[in-house]
């Protein structure tokens, strides 16, 4: 499974990838916000970081506008992925815009319908948000397992990317089913590291090596 990095804090990118943790980046426009920096300029910077795909978000509702707009976005560099909501008129622009070759993550998915539509209109990335699924007691990792099911059933090549991700479960449960990516905040894929034994185990071993009294250097 590729991990995504979902933020548009450069310094936190670049930690991660210098770790060999991403293979791509997400951005939405409250991810711009928090950083309070300009889009072109942020989007721009984080693609001479990361070499994969780097999706950038279109602001426009109607279709005319969101081509214009994601044409703009994949100026920027070859590794743009432009991000379309999942509505009628996000899926036009998705056509267009795969048509023209461009990548294409449609986000803010929701159900299984909506990823066959984006499937059908040629995304890249399909994005199903788990995280807000299980917020209004749904569970969103039920909606990965079922995009996998009908993706595999037709030979859908648009990626699972699965968003929203908030828990180390999410992330373990999404490799398992078979999602082809997770984008998930920095804490998050940081937090994959810890585990409770293995602190204990390092406390205890750490007690003992002080009554060895030895050094290493
Ligand atoms: C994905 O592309 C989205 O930017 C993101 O995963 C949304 O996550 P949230 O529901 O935690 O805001």
């Amino acid at each position: 499974m590729k991990f995504f990095v979902d933020t548009a804090d450069v310094d936190a990118i670049r930690e991660l990838n210098d770790l060999g943790m991403v293979d791509g980046v997400t951005t939405n426009p409250s991810l711009i916000l928090k950083s309070g920096r300009d889009i072109i300029e942020v989007t721009k910077e984080i693609c001479g970081i990361v070499s994969g795909p780097v999706s950038a978000e279109v602001v426009a509702l109607t279709a005319d506008e969101m081509i214009a707009e994601g044409r703009k976005l994949a100026e920027i560099a070859p590794n743009i992925a432009v991000k379309v909501p999942l509505t009628w008129d996000g899926l036009k622009t998705c056509k267009v815009l795969s048509g023209e070759g461009h990548m294409v993550n449609v986000t803010l998915c929701f159900s299984a319908n909506q990823a066959l539509l984006a499937a059908k209109a040629g995304a890249t990335f399909i994005s199903p948000f788990i995280g807000r699924l299980d917020d209004i007691n749904l569970d969103g990792l039920d909606l990965i397992a079922d995009i996998r099911t009908i993706y595999d059933n037709y030979g859908f090549e648009t990626q699972i990317l699965a968003a929203s991700i908030r828990t180390a479960n999410h992330v373990t449960q999404c490799a398992l089913i078979g999602a082809d990516v997770m984008t998930a905040p920095p804490s998050v894929i940081k937090a994959l590291a810890g585990h409770v034994l293995t602190d204990k185990g390092l406390d205890q071993f750490m007690k003992d090596w002080a009554k060895t009294g030895q050094k290493i250097l």
